[in-house]
């Protein structure tokens, strides 16, 4: 999953625009984006627009952002959605492992109710919400099956933390908020999940946008988080693997297979072990080829 592309589920309009964006994940918002007046409303379309949805041959990733599990409104959330049902659910303001088995108890209730198969419907989450929650990173490996991925956020921990700013005067984040993104990426690649980055919130700043995919996939991110469907394929072409890059993890996975017994190689004057292997094969599964 490169793009993730968030859409307010009270917007008709943008829903529909939302298909032909070309992301690989659409996230219908329930939370942050949706006034307290309009929560029934998103969720009545959120549920109408996947029914249809879910019905198209080839149509993204399904998944929807509901009110946090603090909000008392979770539940509500989900009893319309999950009639559906979505791919999975982003939970927002995680604060721990303890919150996916929380959510994946609430889950497992509405599958049973609607005859789905139990532990189908996946989860993500974000967690660096909370000041807490950043405390907790180990606590999420390991803690449900349904996990799929992991995500952060700069706004509400600015927000918790009375931050003036979260960005330098280059643009780029500030200490406290680049600590809230490695620890992510430590988190998602200790539980074996994906690790997305952050939307970028100005969305007319392309040159930005690319800098920070670009930054994000040097470091292991595997894909990006959007809000404007303009942002779709500056993401999508950051995050797919060059031609060059696919040739040469074949011909690494091919030279490690002549030598069976062999731990380290030559490689064209590179050595190579078992983390260039490893990095290799990673590369071509997230293409589909084992
Ligand atoms: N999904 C689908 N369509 C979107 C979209 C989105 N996230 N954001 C914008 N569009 C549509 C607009 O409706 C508009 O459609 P039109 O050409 O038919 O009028 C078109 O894309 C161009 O949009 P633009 O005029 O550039 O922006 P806007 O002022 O309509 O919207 C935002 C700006 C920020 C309000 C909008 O991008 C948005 O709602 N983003 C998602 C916010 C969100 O979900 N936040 C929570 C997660 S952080
Ligand atoms: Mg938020």
């Amino acid at each position: 999953m490169r793009s993730l592309l968030f859409i307010p589920a009270d917007s008709e309009k943008k829903l529909a625009k939302g298909l032909a964006s070309g992301a690989d994940c659409l996230i219908l918002d329930l939370e942050d984006s949706i006034a307290p007046e309009a929560k029934q409303l998103a969720r009545e379309q959120a549920y109408a627009f996947l029914a249809s949805a879910l019905r198209e041959h080839q149509r993204p990733r399904l998944y929807v952002r509901v009110n946090g599990l603090n909000s008392g409104l979770t539940e509500d959330d989900l009893s319309i959605v999950m009639q559906a049902p979505p791919d999975g659910i982003l939970l927002p303001k995680s604060v721990n492992g303890a919150s996916l088995q929380h959510l994946g108890a609430l889950l497992a209730v509405k599958e049973a109710e609607n005859d789905i198969a139990d532990g189908a419907t996946k989860i993500m989450a974000i967690v660096t919400e909370t000041p807490a929650a950043i405390f907790n990173m180990g606590s999420y490996a390991g803690a449900s099956q349904r996990l799929e991925g992991l995500t952060w956020g700069a706004e509400d921990l600015a927000a918790a933390l009375g931050a003036e700013t979260n960005r330098g005067t280059d643009g780029g984040y500030t200490l406290p908020f680049l600590l809230a993104r490695s620890l992510t990426l430590f988190a998602a690649s200790s539980a074996g999940v994906l690790p997305i980055d952050a939307v970028h919130g100005n969305f007319r700043d392309l040159a930005r946008l690319r800098l920070e995919c670009e930054e994000a996939k040097r470091d292991g991110f595997a894909g990006k988080m959007a809000i404007h469907p303009g942002q779709i394929d500056i993401i999508n072409e950051v995050f797919s693997p060059s031609a060059e890059s696919v040739a040469k993890a074949r011909a690494i996975v091919a030279a490690f297979a002549a030598e069976p017994h062999a731990g380290v190689i030559n490689y064209e004057g590179e050595m190579l072990d078992v983390p260039h292997l490893s990095k290799a094969r990673r590369l071509l599964a997230s293409i589909g080829e084992t």
